[in-house]
């Protein structure tokens, strides 16, 4: 037995500092419990309260899209400046080292491709392969209105009823069909029917009128897509004004794989979103950017 003699009693009880309760950081999420929260708090800065999720998974259904035929190649060196990684579990397990650190947020659905009805949707991934693969949150496509709207939100809800169980969120990523208005009523429809139906978090994508009836009536965050390449200023310009109107990030893919500079635009993309930076300021950090890498 360990001799206890002699051992000075010198233990501080702090009695008179009540010990702090804090708050969660993020919108409507206060009340999850701690791996969750946990998990939400490596996908969202907790200092901005924001993230820059690096979407490449449109592969699951497009093939090797224009900027992801080689990932190894192309993406890799983009995660660093990420702060979240979304994709599948193939492109993860067989591209991505598992000295990777960034939390990844793993496309859990499939079963379709372009050349097919795109919202006939299922699962793809069983839960103990997310927890497996240490995954920090699973992502579901939602086709409201879709051909196949029910199915799609069944695979939500079954997935938020599988992740609840060992603390993984799940993202709702709100799919539109071409033949579909995207306008702020739809997606403030889309994108509440997946909080009320327990998504822990939305995509969706920024429309220029209202966007920010579309945040506020959401109770949870929202993250938007980047949507098809355009001009560098101009999507610089979508991230910062759905962020100063209540977007929690942004989930981007072709509008910086595709960019002229993708480390440049990655970059840029980030001090919008993070330090607030001003389109026209994030410009010129993205033309300084590709500037010195084009001499190096
Ligand atoms: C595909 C997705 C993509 O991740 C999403 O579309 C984001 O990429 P992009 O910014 O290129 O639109 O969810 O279903």
């Amino acid at each position: 037995m360990a001799d206890i003699d002699g051992v000075k009693e010198a233990k501080s009880f702090y009695t008179d500092t009540p010990q702090k309760t804090e708050g969660f950081f993020l919108k409507g999420s206060n009340s999850l419990d701690w791996g969750m929260k946990n998990r939400l708090a490596r996908i969202f800065n907790p200092k901005s309260g924001r993230t820059v999720m690096l979407a490449v998974d449109h592969g699951y259904f497009q093939g090797p899209t224009t900027g992801l035929e080689r990932i190894d190649i192309n993406i890799l060196p983009l995660v660093q400046y990420a702060d979240t990684l979304m994709l599948t579990r193939g492109i993860l397990r067989s591209i991505v080292p598992p000295s990777e650190t960034k939390p990844i947020v793993l496309r859990a659905t499939g079963g379709t491709s372009i050349l097919k009805e795109l919202s006939n949707e299922e699962i793809a991934v069983n839960i103990e392969d997310s927890i497996r693969l240490n995954v920090c949150a699973m992502a579901v496509q939602v086709f409201i209105g879709g051909e196949y709207e029910k199915q799609s939100i069944i695979n939500m809800t079954q997935l938020i009823d599988m992740g609840t169980r060992y603390g993984i969120p799940t993202l709702a990523v709100t799919a539109v069909g071409t033949d579909m208005a995207r306008d702020a009523r739809y997606f403030r429809l889309a994108t509440r029917i997946c909080a009320e139906l327990g998504a822990h978090y939305i995509k969706t994508y920024y429309v220029e009128k209202d966007f920010e009836t579309v945040a506020s009536c959401c109770p949870v965050p929202i993250v938007i897509a980047g949507g098809k390449k355009i001009p560098e200023m101009e999507a610089l310009t979508m991230a910062y004004n759905a962020v100063q109107q209540g977007a929690s990030g942004v989930d981007m893919g072709r509008n910086i794989f595709q960019a002229e500079c993708p480390e440049a635009m990655i970059q840029a993309v980030g001090a919008v979103v993070h330090e607030n930076e001003k389109p026209e300021k994030a410009f010129d950090m993205y033309n300084t950017i590709k500037n010195e890498q084009s001499k190096s």
